[in-house]
């Protein structure tokens, strides 16, 4: 076995973040605004629907030697990535649960069912990597990763997005390959249907929670703090899809189409929730996206420089400030009042 973490240590931007929060606040948060939401959820989550469905069968053996060389790459990073991801999650909703467990045991017990669905998933992944004769080293991976510390309210807006924004990615590479056969690569994608409704159950928890703390999604901060996550989920992710558009290639998908997809579903959903949302519509909005995917172009073309350090601070400034320049665009674009949402369909 050879062990990813290496590859991993290597940390970027936009590689998944491990997070930590004040479990002190969580613990004492006042649950009765939506008790009842919550109730509800966490009874569906005691179901466990997905008990039986991570279940390797027959169609693994011999699947990763028919990949050729170059979709054999990509796919591995693909795991890796999602492995870490889910793995992240799984960290997270765990020690929220453990740190509250005594003082709210609703709260206690939603985080430990999402636990579970998160350790199921960055299981499954690792062993589709171990297929390849990779294993993520998960216990090396939590004792060496910085943890990110997040207000809970941060953690709230964080988490539902890419609860959400995890579901329509699923959702749109399921239905796709449904369409395209001969384009499903590897059979893990044959899981991907109940594996997407594990995530949007965990994206309806943090809706619910959101809505039981209503200070979060009202007034002028919570429009401000909303618009800036949904424009960090959704740029962070572009940039990364279209750098690796050799996996979606890989797949029979153009990764712009599919982000673009992806990005407006998320946008839409979240109307439910945050008081404002994203014009992703707006004639510059991919435009400018566009333009920071060629400054991390550039920028990465500078690593790759065999230069002295100040040359390279200087090759880079200018790509810095672009970013800074055009994602502060995208930030003061007039945004849509979620009351006035209208998508096509809902
Ligand atoms: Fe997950
Ligand atoms: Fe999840």
């Amino acid at each position: 076995m050879v062990p990813a973490s290496a590859a991993l240590a290597k940390e970027s931007i936009l590689t998944p973040r491990f997070y930590t929060t004040d479990f002190e606040a969580m613990a004492a948060m006042d649950l009765q605004p939506n008790g009842a939401e919550l109730e509800a959820i966490c009874e569906e989550f005691r179901k466990d629907y997905n008990r039986h469905h991570f279940v390797r069968d027959q169609s693994f053996e011999g699947a990763a030697e028919k990949l050729d060389p170059d979709t054999r790459k990509v796919f591995v990073e693909f795991l890796e990535q999602s492995c870490t991801s889910e793995f992240s999650g799984f960290l997270l909703y765990k020690e929220l649960s453990r740190r509250i467990k005594n003082r709210n045991p609703l709260l206690a017990e939603c985080f430990a069912h999402m636990a579970r669905d998160e350790a199921r998933h960055a299981g499954f992944l690792n062993k589709a990597m171990g297929d390849f004769g990779l294993q993520l080293d998960l216990g090396f991976l939590t004792a060496t990763k910085a943890y990110t510390y997040f207000q809970p309210k941060f953690i709230f807006y964080a988490t539902y997005l890419s609860e959400k924004i995890g579901y329509w990615r699923y959702i749109a590479i399921y239905r796709h390959l449904q369409q395209n056969p001969d384009s499903k690569i590897f059979p893990i994608f044959n899981f991907f249907e109940n594996w997407c409704q594990d995530e949007n159950r965990h994206g309806d928890f943090f809706d619910a929670l959101m809505k039981a703390q209503p200070a979060t999604v009202r007034g002028f901060q919570a429009k401000l703090w909303c618009r800036f996550f949904l424009l960090a989920v959704f740029a962070t992710m572009y940039v990364r899809d279209v750098a690796r558009k050799d996996f979606y290639e890989a797949l029979g998908l153009d990764a712009r189409e599919y982000d673009k997809y992806v990005i407006a579903k998320t946008n839409e959903t979240s109307a439910r929730v945050f008081p404002v949302v994203l014009n992703v519509d707006h004639p510059r909005f991919y435009e400018r996206l566009e333009r920071i995917v060629q400054h991390n172009h550039a920028l990465d073309a500078a690593d790759q420089a065999n230069a002295l350090l100040p040359l390279k601070v200087v090759t880079k400034l200018p790509h810095w400030l672009g970013n800074v320049w055009e994602m502060g665009r995208l930030f003061f674009t007039a945004p849509i009042a979620s009351n006035q949402f209208q998508p096509a369909i809902r």
